[in-house]
């Protein structure tokens, strides 16, 4: 079981035991600070070797996690996991255990050159200096003197990002620290100090020796913050944005041609996004908010007596989505999730009109599946007037669709209802032929499931099947025998 307390002990029984320092340091000592309650990880730098340490912390927690080396840092980590009903696992709490070290990306390479190293300089050799402090770790828990070479609390009161070195330095070691610096602030609601705001404007094309799987992943970290356009902004303004996604940046500038402005599509998506970011966590739905008019600035023309148009925008968007997304290293479900909500989210208002039929409705259904709900979310998401009557008469125009589907999805579920019972078997148990009475007996059953009068399922549907079926068998005995008087009726010979 989890317990921070018992970590804290056992951590620092074995550093007492022999004879060698162990700290708390990253974000879970600035969160501490900034008494932030998302903490979830921790990580711990020792002297010495951190793979050493934590199969000593396993021995003496008796292997109530995981532990997962990484030889080639020196590195480990200590995985605490719950399992849910379905035997799934969740992990609940992680330890990262660290040898003191720097971590250095050189010019070219993408694998990190690692030494071991004093505290002091490992914390020199961090990101920013709002984590780069240190508190002692010791068999009564976390201990009071703080290791802050940097003044990192002070920068935590004040609300700044800042590095701990030079941030030509810092952000040459690891540029992928640029988009950090931006998901932070997003983040924490932190203001990048100046030098460090220029110098990422400076580096910003550093930031291709990093892979594209660790820019997805922090941008995506960005994605799901309170505000995202905060950190929008920042990547927007310092260029970054243009290192992996260009495309945004295109959105951005306002036309005007005989008096007609468009309005610009890069406020109003960021504006979208921030808006998106408000009513879901799902932050794959933040990211096609943030591409839902990428096609905008490639479909754009002035049509005379019509002003700017974006005709077909949402299809070219779903193929710049595609190649974004490959070019991210996105999985294949998730391209195709976010181009299926960007070609799709122009589709709902053309199905407020009046006189709109059942068969487009029936046709958004059908292609948006499961993720209908989450294109209703996008577009009401993508209403950015600032008038609030407006807001809301659009918000009031998305709830009746949503009516409109339901009852459609209603209409087309009856119109595939069938009585549990069927006409086979009721052939077979009433030795009636195919005819009238079979489909009688069936559609009696069928309105007493949809009246309420019994439930929708084959058991139910027997016994009430068993109750009527007497009542028309006597009936078809009496139809049959008419019909055979009005035979022999019909074959007596006129006189
Ligand atoms: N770090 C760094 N440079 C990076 C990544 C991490 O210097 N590119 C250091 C920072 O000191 C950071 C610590 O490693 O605090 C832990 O990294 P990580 O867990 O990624 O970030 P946290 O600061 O803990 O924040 P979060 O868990 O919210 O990502």
């Amino acid at each position: 079981m989890f317990d921070l307390g018992k970590i804290y002990t056992v951590i620092g029984g074995i550093a007492e035991e022999r004879g060698i320092r162990a700290y708390a340091v990253g974000g879970f000592v600035r969160d501490l600070l900034m008494r932030r309650e998302s903490v979830k990880d921790l990580d711990v730098v020792v002297e010495g070797s951190g793979i050493e340490f934590a199969r000593w912390f396993d021995e003496k927690v008796e292997a109530e996690g995981s532990l997962v080396e990484f030889s080639d840092f020196d590195t480990a980590r200590y995985v605490y996991t719950t399992e849910d009903e379905e035997g799934h696992k969740h992990t609940v709490f992680e330890l990262e255990f660290a040898g003191a070290r720097s971590e250095i990306y050189d010019e070219l390479s993408r694998k990190p050159k690692v030494s071991t190293t004093t505290l002091h300089e490992d914390l020199t050799r961090r990101d920013f200096t709002v984590n780069a402090i240190a508190l002692p770790i010791g068999v009564n828990g976390l201990g009071s003197e703080v290791v802050d070479p940097f003044d990192g609390a002070i920068d935590i009161e004040k609300k700044i990002l800042r590095t701990p070195l030079d941030p030509d330095i810092t952000f040459s070691e690891d540029p992928l620290r640029m988009m950090r610096a931006a998901r932070f602030a997003s983040q924490l609601g932190f203001t990048i100090e100046h030098h460090t705001y220029d110098a990422i404007a400076r580096n910003r094309s550093r930031l291709k020796i990093v892979s594209k799987e660790r820019i997805c992943e922090e941008f995506f970290k960005l994605l799901a913050t309170p505000v995202p356009s905060v950190g929008l902004y920042i990547l927007y303004n310092t260029g970054l944005i243009n290192e992996f996604l260009p495309e945004v940046s295109e959105l951005n500038g306002v036309e005007e041609l005989y008096g007609h402005q468009h309005k610009n599509n890069l406020v109003h998506t960021f504006k979208v996004v921030d808006n998106i970011a408000e009513r879901t966590d799902n932050v794959l739905l933040r990211f096609a908010a943030l591409m839902h008019d990428i096609g905008k600035p490639g479909t754009k023309s002035f049509v005379p007596g019509r002003g700017w148009a974006f005709d077909m925008h949402e299809h070219l968007g779903k193929k710049i989505v595609r190649d974004v997304g490959r070019r991210l290293r996105m999985s294949r479900d998730d391209i195709e999730y976010v181009a299926l909500l960007v070609r799709w989210h122009q589709q709902p208002i053309s199905l407020m009109d009046e006189g709109v039929t059942d068969s487009p409705v029936r046709r958004l259904i059908v292609n948006l599946e499961d993720h209908l709900q989450d294109l209703l979310t996008l577009c009401r998401s993508d209403i950015t007037t600032g008038n609030p009557y407006k807001l809301k008469k659009r918000l009031k125009n998305y709830d009746y669709l949503e009516k409109r589907i339901a009852e459609v999805i209603e209409k087309d579920k009856l119109r595939a209802f069938q009585s549990p019972v069927r006409g086979e078997e009721i052939m077979e148990r009433t030795g009636l032929r195919a005819g009238p009475t079979v489909g009688k007996i069936k559609k009696r059953i069928e309105d007493a499931i949809l009246d309420g009068e019994i439930p929708h399922d084959y058991d139910a549907a027997r016994v009430y099947f068993d109750t009527i079926k007497d009542e028309y068998l006597r009936n078809a005995e009496e139809w049959e025998r008419g019909e055979t008087e009005l035979k022999i009726q019909n074959s007596k010979p006129n006189v």
